[in-house]
């Protein structure tokens, strides 16, 4: 089957006062349907970096990025838009959840990006709420929540537009471990449910256990992490 999403050859430098930072260097990707991956490296090595161009919120200074094997255009904004509000999710270390609307109205903030609201979405958003075990707190604001329970509507909120691919950056690195390991259990309990691809950046080696292949960033590209991952035998 054709990748869904792929990266070729991909650069990144960073300007900097007296200088540059290059972070990626001939970096290459490709993530099927249906399909998760995780992503680890050292701090500084480039993985936010990496999936900020993955998503469309950054743009890389050499290769390309393929969607469906069409180059995703980082000069053209309505594409770059459309590709970053509804071809992925994001989901990142913190939640991100706007303070002053509630749990079900942050839920429907990626729909209300780009047409109005119908019922069929709030039944979609409210069904969110029930698999998140949020379904009482829909009208909660995100400080009436714990930082376990914001981040589940996080988790859901990056589903919400039906993307193809939902990008997390060390999603529950900051959570403590087991409330940790139950939004695991929610990111790919609607994975699977939604029929999402899954590229996860991750320090932590059981989340990374639980995906289908495991990539390492190492001296500026992604390389084949060995004995770990679901496919390791
Ligand atoms: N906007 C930026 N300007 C300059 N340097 C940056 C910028 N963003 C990231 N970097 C640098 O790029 C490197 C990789 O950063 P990052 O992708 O955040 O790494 P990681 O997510 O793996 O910790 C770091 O050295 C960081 O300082
Ligand atoms: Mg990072």
């Amino acid at each position: 089957m054709d990748p869904i999403l792929e990266a070729k050859s991909l650069g990144k430098v960073f300007p900097r006062s007296g200088g540059q930072v290059e972070v990626l260097r001939d970096c290459h990707f490709s993530l099927s349907q249906g399909e998760s991956v995780a992503i680890t490296g050292p701090s500084g090595s480039g993985k936010s970096t990496l999936l900020n161009i993955l998503g469309g919120l950054d743009e890389p200074t050499a290769g390309q990025v393929l969607l469906k094997g069409t180059p995703l255009d980082f000069g053209d904004h309505a594409a770059l838009t459309r590709w970053r509000s509804r071809g992925v999710g994001f989901i990142f270390q913190f939640h991100f959840l706007l303070p002053d609307f509630t749990a079900l109205e942050n839920l429907l903030m990626p729909v209300r990006g780009h047409r109005r609201i119908s019922d069929q979405d709030k039944q979609r958003a409210m069904e969110f709420l029930e698999i998140t075990g949020l379904a009482d707190r829909a009208d909660h604001l995100p400080g009436e929540l714990s930082g376990g329970e914001q981040q589940r509507v996080a988790v859901a909120r990056a589903f919400m537009n039906r993307p193809g691919i939902v990008l997390a950056d060390e999603p529950f690195g900051n959570l403590d471990r087991e409330i940790g390991a139950r939004l695991g259990d929610m990111l790919f309990g609607m994975g699977r449910q939604e029929r999402t691809s899954l590229v996860i950046v991750t320090h932590d080696p059981e989340l990374a256990a639980r995906t289908d292949r495991h990539l390492q960033l190492t001296n500026m590209a992604l390389a084949t992490a060995e004995g770990i991952g679901k496919g390791a035998s």
